[in-house]
């Protein structure tokens, strides 16, 4: 049985359908990503089914508790780190834990333990009675995704997890987040707007774009679907008839001496299109990546930027 269930899940202000008829099932122990533009109307999605905004139509499941009629139980059963709540600069680590097991009214009796296996968990037993305004952007996230934790939910919610954190940081934080997943049992939804989060995280990625979901699957289904690497080589003798008879090849567009081939499998078939191009040289490969795949389904860039594909496609 999924962990979480929406049907026809929808959230409207006036005119605007924020949130439109989302349907989708989420099995225990998933890291769960919801990937889209700003405004997609993924920290809307997450708040419904945090039970911090009302659902205007559709309904949804959390932990087998209905998110309008059981709000107290979904509040039970999830732990949440969304964009805006913050850890209390003029506290310690262990002081912000203190508090929110207090909160969440975790016994006395096991609250010391739950912090010190929770600081442990994201290596942060050392800092624990410095202030966390002494902390980097990394290490207040980390404390306050195990914050989240202290009543051992079933689900964790991250919004924007690592949002304004150096890429560095940022694979910092994804360790962290597989880590406790595993080993706390629990299943994750976050949301972000980057692309290589979501490939490197999620077990499955729903993209979405204005409230609706484009596509959902696992990374690497994701590309197979949209499936064109690319390979870009400049040769003055290339066989482009030859080329474009190869059963690999999907596609080539040619400017003067340069060739823009898409393909299947690269890395497999690269070798044998090299055969036909002559005279290289230069060559790049480009693989498909999530950004093609959000193109394809949505008909635009991630960011507003100019439309994608071809010889354009390829400068991303
Ligand atoms: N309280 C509100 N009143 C009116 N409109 C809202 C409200 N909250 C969100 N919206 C609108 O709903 C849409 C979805 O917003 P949401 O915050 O869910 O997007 P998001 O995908 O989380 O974006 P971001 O990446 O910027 O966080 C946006 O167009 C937003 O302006
Ligand atoms: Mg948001």
């Amino acid at each position: 049985m999924p962990i979480i269930s929406t049907s026809k899940l929808t959230k409207r202000y006036g005119q605007l359908a924020a949130v439109s008829n989302l349907t989708l099932s989420i099995e225990e122990g998933e890291i769960f990503g919801l990937l889209g533009p700003n405004g997609a109307g993924k920290t809307t999605t997450l708040s419904m089914l945090a039970t911090l905004r009302s659902p205007t139509s559709g309904s949804a499941k959390v932990n087998g508790y209905d998110i309008s009629k059981q709000r107290n139980e979904v509040r039970q059963s999830i732990g949440m780190v969304f964009q805006g709540t913050s850890t209390d600069d003029l506290l310690t680590a262990r002081e912000n834990l203190e508090i929110h097991a207090m909160l969440y009214s975790v016994p006395s009796d096991i609250r010391k333990k739950r912090i010190d296996e929770l600081l442990a968990l994201v290596e942060l037993t050392d800092r624990a009675n410095d202030l966390v305004k002494h902390f980097s952007g990394g290490m207040k996230q980390r404390l306050q995704i195990v914050r989240g934790l202290l009543h051992h939910p079933r689900v964790l919610f991250l919004d924007e997890p690592t949002l304004g954190l150096d890429p560095q940081t940022r694979a910092h934080v994804w360790k962290y987040i597989e880590r406790v997943a595993k080993e706390e049992k629990i299943t994750v939804i976050l949301t972000t707007h980057y692309m290589e989060e979501a490939e490197s995280l999620c077990n499955r990625i729903a993209i979405i774009d204005h409230g609706k979901i484009a596509v959902l699957d696992t990374p690497t289904n994701l590309k197979k679907k949209v499936g064109s690497d690319m390979v870009k080589f400049v040769s003055n003798n290339a066989d482009a008839k030859k080329i474009k008879s190869l059963k690999f090849v999907r596609k080539i567009e040619q400017k003067g001496d340069s060739y823009l081939i898409k393909l299947d499998e690269v890395s497999k078939n690269l070798a044998s299109l090299l055969k036909s191009a002559g005279n290289v040289s230069s060559v790049e490969v480009r693989p498909v990546n999530l950004s093609d795949v959000f193109i394809h389904y949505t008909g635009h860039e991630m960011r507003d930027e100019e439309e994608g594909g071809g010889w354009q496609g390829w400068e991303r």
